[in-house]
């Protein structure tokens, strides 16, 4: 295991400073919101699911520091308007806003519906977008940045993630315009792109359990990620370590993506094509 971020970067490197985490209660952005708090910062989550986000809160009060968790749905502006709101009531103008919630699956696109599609674009890509418009007016104050938790979906295609990798796609896109016109406020906006990591509910839907020892094999570094190696990169890119860094992506995969999609797809393909047990093209 890799040390903590608290033993990597400076002591209360983000002392003082107001964070939200959309999606914050599990996985990796609550490994996010964990490293960041670990620094010093002052922590907003928000979710679907109330429980999940008192327990991800009472977690994080662990460093320390003041955490605020509120049920709210990325998919809806008002209520990300409401969760900014109450976020700067509570801390003050928040100066890092990281999108993080996210919802997938794996579906071949013949099968998938066009509200599945939606759905995912939903909450990926407009759900960014909602939190981002939302959280404008305090970043200014603040010349805050953002930090978008993308994926290699969005620069590499995948078997049975059109869906994913459209939205994934789509949000790197919107941070580099992002990153372009609001540059001028002092707003950085930068994105991670995890690979497969570890003990998240993202591997979980994504690799086929039977095959993943080979998967891994095939990552240059021989092993999958860990929640905190992501939050140390958005350590970093929402930190003054990184103050004339804007409008870029960190691909923090382990090299995955040099070797391409095509061991996942061949293994995802006959998980699928068992499930289904329908003969259908597997990318096997
Ligand atoms: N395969 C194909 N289509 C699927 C699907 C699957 N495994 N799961 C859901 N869908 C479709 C549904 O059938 C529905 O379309 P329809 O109305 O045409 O039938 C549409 O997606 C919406 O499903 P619903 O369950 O109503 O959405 P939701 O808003 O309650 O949940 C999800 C969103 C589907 C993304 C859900 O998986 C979720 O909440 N995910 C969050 C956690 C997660 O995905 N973590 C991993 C992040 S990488
Ligand atoms: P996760 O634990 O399921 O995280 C997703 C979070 O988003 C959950 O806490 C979920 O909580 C929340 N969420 C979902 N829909 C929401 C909505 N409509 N509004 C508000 N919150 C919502 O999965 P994860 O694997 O850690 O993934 C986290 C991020 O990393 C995602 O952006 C994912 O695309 C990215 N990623 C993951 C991997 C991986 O290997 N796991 C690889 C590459 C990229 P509720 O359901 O309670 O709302």
């Amino acid at each position: 295991m890799t040390a903590h971020a608290s033993a990597l970067f400076a002591p209360g490197l983000f002392k003082g400073r107001v964070v939200a985490v959309t999606g914050g209660g599990s996985g990796i952005n609550l490994g996010i919101a964990d490293t960041l708090a670990s620094l010093g910062a002052d922590v907003a989550i928000c979710g679907r699911t109330a429980s999940r986000l008192e327990a991800a809160a009472e977690k994080l009060r662990a460093h320390g520091g003041r955490v605020l968790p509120v049920v709210a749905d990325v998919r809806d502006f008002g209520a990300q308007t409401a969760f900014l709101a109450e976020v700067e009531a509570t801390f003050g103008p928040v100066s890092t806003l990281v999108c993080g919630a996210a919802g997938n699956f794996l579906a071949p696109a013949e099968k998938l519906s066009s509200n599945g599609f939606r759905t995912v674009i939903e909450i990926d890509l407009i759900g960014s977008f909602n939190s981002t418009r939302a959280a404008f007016d305090q970043l200014r104050q603040t010349r805050g940045n953002i930090v978008y938790v993308s994926a290699g979906q969005g620069f590499m295609p995948y078997a049975f993630q059109a869906h994913a990798g459209a939205a994934k796609a789509g949000i790197e896109q919107m941070m580099r315009n992002l990153a372009l016109e609001w540059g001028p406020y002092g707003i950085r906006v930068n994105s991670v792109a995890p690979g497969p990591i570890a003990d998240t509910e993202g591997l979980l839907r994504l690799a086929n359990p039977a095959e993943l020892e080979r998967f891994v094999r095939a990552i240059p570094l021989q092993r999958l990620g860990e929640v905190g190696e992501i939050g140390q990169a958005v350590a970093f890119l929402a930190s003054p370590l990184s103050a004339y860094i804007t409008g870029t992506q960190i691909v923090c995969d382990g090299g995955q993506n040099l070797a391409g999609s095509g061991l996942l797809n061949h293994s995802v393909g006959k998980m699928l094509a068992s499930a289904a047990a329908t003969g259908e093209p597997s990318h096997g």
